[in-house]
């Protein structure tokens, strides 16, 4: 099953897209962590991600498809994925179009996690994330067990750079601008199906999972 996550900055895609992994027993694909991880490592690519992220603007498709396309031609994702951060703009989700069918294969549902803006505000300042294995929490809905340590890994939790109010509002801006055309795409590919995310996370995981089936 080939899945793709789509929603805001904060919607809850990475959170949810892990319990998709879980369940189907795919890899979760996030593009977000990746660039995340090579910020953390001091790669080059990550040093040129690093510039766009903490703007709240995209990586440009050139860097990010080839990412994409290189990770899910691993053997572990033969059968399937969650794509969550990608695709983000139409030039990148025909790009995953073309090198699918030319496998003669295709995305079988695109998740939209939907949540307002104002929602999405408040969300954000109460993250809390782990550069080292990308677990995510929230202080208030998935405190970790120790105050600002991973549950799984042991790592520092870290309140991520491109959480602050100003840049948050940025990558709203640029989510509505460039990657909300992709909720039509996927519409009129007939893959599209809508879950209300402002929902507990538990509630809106059983929506997907109906959604799935
Ligand atoms: P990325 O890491 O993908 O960030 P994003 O899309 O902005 O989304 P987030 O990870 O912030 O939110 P999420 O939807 O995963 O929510 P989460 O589950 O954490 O990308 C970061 C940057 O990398 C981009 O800005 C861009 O620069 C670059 N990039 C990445 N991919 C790219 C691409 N394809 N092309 C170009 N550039 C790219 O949840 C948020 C919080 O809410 C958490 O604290 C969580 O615990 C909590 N929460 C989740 N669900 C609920 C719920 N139901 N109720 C209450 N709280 C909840
Ligand atoms: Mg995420």
């Amino acid at each position: 099953m080939k899945i793709i996550m789509l929603g805001a900055p904060g919607a809850g895609k990475g959170t949810q897209a892990k319990m998709i992994a879980e369940k189907y027993e795919i890899p979760h694909v996030s593009t977000g962590d990746i660039f995340r991880a090579n910020i953390k490592n001091g790669t080059q690519l990550g040093m040129e991600a690093k510039q766009y992220m903490d703007q709240g603007l995209l990586v440009p498709d050139e860097l990010t498809v080839k990412i994409l396309l290189d990770r899910v031609a691993k053997e572990d994702c033969k059968n399937g994925y969650v794509l969550d951060g990608f695709p983000r703009t139409i030039p990148q989700a025909e790009v995953l179009d073309k090198a699918l069918s030319e496998l003669g294969d295709k995305i079988d549902y695109a998740i939209n996690v939907d949540v307002p803006d104002e929602n999405i505000v408040r969300r954000m300042g109460g993250r809390r994330a782990c550069l080292s294995c990308g677990a995510t929490y929230h202080i208030e809905h998935v405190p970790p067990k120790t105050e600002g340590i991973c549950d799984s890994c042991g790592q520092e939790l870290v309140l991520r750079d491109d959480d602050k109010p100003e840049t948050v509002q940025n990558r709203l801006n640029v989510y509505h601008e460039q990657t909300q055309p992709l909720i039509e795409f996927y519409s009129k590919k007939g893959v599209l199906q809508t879950v209300d995310g402002t929902m507990d996370m538990n509630d809106v995981f059983e929506a997907i999972v109906t959604a799935l089936s």
